[in-house]
This record gives C-alpha cells, structure tokens and sequence, in this order.
C-alpha cells in the first residue's frame, strides 16, 4: 500500500510535486493547539510564485484562520488574485478536502482552481474547485 501511494506522488510534475512539498512543510507551522488538526496550503499563481499558509487557532476560537486562507491572504497582499493550483496538506487518510468558507473566499480568484489533497503518507487526491463549490455565490448575484 506504502509503496503504492508514493507511486501516485511519483506521478506529479516536478513543480507540482514542490507544491506539495511546500504545503506538507507549511503544515509543520500550524499553530493548532486547541484542535490538534494542523493543516498547510501552498497556492501557486499564474507565473509561478508559491504562496504558504497554515492554519492559525486562536483562543478564542472564532478567531481561527484556515490554512488555505491565510495562503490566499499572503498571496494578495503579494499583489497576486490568480492562481493555477493549490495543495492542501492534512494528516488524514484519504486527505481532507478544503472547508465551504475556504472553497468562496478561493473562489473570488480563480473559480475553476485546480486543487490537490495531499498527505504526508504521499497520497494525492486531484480536485477542482468549481467542482467542490458547484452554483457559487459571485458578484454577479448582487
Ligand atoms: N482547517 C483548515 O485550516 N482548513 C480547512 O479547510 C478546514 C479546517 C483548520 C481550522 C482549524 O484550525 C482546524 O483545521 C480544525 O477545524
């Protein structure tokens, strides 16, 4: 089984594989001590430049961000809005799928993003956002 996930991480392109890489390394930065659920996100704008977030939990708990936000955050204030693909990092087997505020708020950007749910055990999971978030809520509903 081992054996065959890393033949199915084996599978990515180079530069998709360091996407990877850089969501599992940004996991390693969450800062999750209320949930124990540490998560990283790596999203990749159109030309390249990678953007890292990890979750961060906050006592009070409203307060927490997600991973894939806080990487879309950077990446905004880097003065980048589109983005090719994002790997989301989790423990879980099979890897978790981005939550529904995280699916809108990407959604603003890029609405077709491709998307790959990874895990440290090399599992990957391909996925595509317009998929996962199916009639969103544009500004062309207002
Ligand atoms: N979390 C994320 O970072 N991304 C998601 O898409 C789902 C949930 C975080 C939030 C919280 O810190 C922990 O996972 C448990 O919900």
């Amino acid at each position: 089984m081992a054996d065959r996930k890393k033949k199915r991480a084996a599978r990515l392109h180079t530069a998709d594989r360091e996407l990877v890489e850089a969501a599992l390394e940004a996991r390693e930065h969450a800062h999750a001590p209320y949930s124990h659920f540490a998560v990283g996100a790596a999203l990749r704008a159109t030309g390249g430049t990678v953007f890292r977030g990890c979750n961060v939990e906050n006592a009070s708990y409203g307060a927490t961000v997600c991973a894939e936000r806080n990487a879309v955050a950077a990446a905004v204030v880097a003065g980048h809005r589109e983005f090719d693909l994002l790997a989301i990092a989790t423990r879980t087997s099979p890897p978790s799928p981005p939550c529904g505020l995280c699916r809108q708020v990407l959604s603003e950007f890029s609405p077709a993003l491709k998307i790959l749910l990874v895990n440290p055990e090399g599992e990957v999971i391909r996925a595509r956002l317009d998929k996962l978030l199916p009639m969103s809520f544009t500004a062309e509903h207002m």
